[in-house]
Formats: C-alpha cells, structure tokens, sequence
C-alpha cells in the first residue's frame, strides 16, 4: 500500500468505528427516552379542606371549625355572607366585618385577630368561601 492509500484506510476504519460507537450509544439512551420527555405536571387538585388546614384556620376556628378558645365556630355562616363579602372579608378582615356578632367575637377574642389572607390567590379563597357557605 502507499502511504495516501494507508491514510485513506486509517480514516475509513476511524469513520466505521465512529459509526459503530455512535449507533451502539444510541441504542442504549432508548429505553430511557420516554422518561426524558418533559410531562407537563397535571396541577395539584387543591381541596378547600386542605387549603383551611394549610393555612392555618384549623388553629383558630378548630379541626371541624366549630370553633376554639382562639375564634369563633364557622359553621353556620352562611346566613351572613354572600360569595363576594366572604372573599373581601378573608382579603381584609377589619375592614369587611359587617355584623353585631363582630362587636362580640372582640369580647370573646380579646388577643385573637382574624388575620388577612390578601396575600392568597383569591381563585382559593373562592375555594374556601364555597366551601364555608355550602
Ligand atoms: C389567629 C387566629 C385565626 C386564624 C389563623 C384564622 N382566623 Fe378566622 N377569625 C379569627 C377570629 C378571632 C375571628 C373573629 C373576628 C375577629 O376578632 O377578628 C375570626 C373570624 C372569621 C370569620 C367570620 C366569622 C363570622 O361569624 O362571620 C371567618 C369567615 C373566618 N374567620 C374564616 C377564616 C379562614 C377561612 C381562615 C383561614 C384561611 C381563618 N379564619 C384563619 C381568628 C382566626
């Protein structure tokens, strides 16, 4: 052989090998591409049951909201509040408190404060209200 005929062997051996290498790593990235493949994950059904827990009312209104020595029951608030009033009044309590009941809940909750959730996605709050008012 002459000394291009060699090179040209050289290059087509290192072309095959390349191409053999290329197609074997191929294969083995096959049985893990379908993990690869970003799913969109489905969003988390949020229960208003677990947002009042996450958000701590149970703390103050009770485990079945029937109330503590820390807030009133919110049992049957129905009668107050539309759906509209409720989501105000959870964005901004002291402002939104309509009632007489209010005037006594100061009595009862000297050192309690229904806190605001104005930083909550009212899209929850919503959640939480037809939940409330069922
Ligand atoms: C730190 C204790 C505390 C937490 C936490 C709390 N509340 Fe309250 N909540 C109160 C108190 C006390 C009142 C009575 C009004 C007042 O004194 O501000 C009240 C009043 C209310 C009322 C009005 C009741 C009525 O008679 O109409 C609703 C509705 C309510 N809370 C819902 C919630 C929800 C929903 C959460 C969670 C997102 C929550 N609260 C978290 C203490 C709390």
């Amino acid at each position: 052989m002459t000394k291009p005929q060699i090179w040209i062997a050289a290059f087509l051996t290192l072309f095959i090998v390349l191409f053999m290498l290329q197609k074997l790593t191929e294969e083995k990235d096959v049985p893990n591409k379908p993990n690869m493949v970003l799913k969109s994950e489905p969003e988390k059904e949020v229960t208003p049951e677990g947002l009042i827990s996450s958000l701590g009312c149970v703390t103050c209104h009770g485990g079945d909201l029937s109330g503590t020595s820390n807030g009133p029951s919110l049992k049957n608030i129905k009668q107050y509040w539309s759906r509209d009033n409720l989501i105000n009044y959870l964005r901004n309590p002291q402002a939104n408190m309509n009632g007489d009941r209010f005037t006594e809940y100061k009595k009862r909750f000297p050192n309690f404060l229904m806190p605001s959730f104005g930083n909550v996605d009212v899209k929850k709050l919503g959640k939480i209200a037809d939940y409330l008012l069922k």
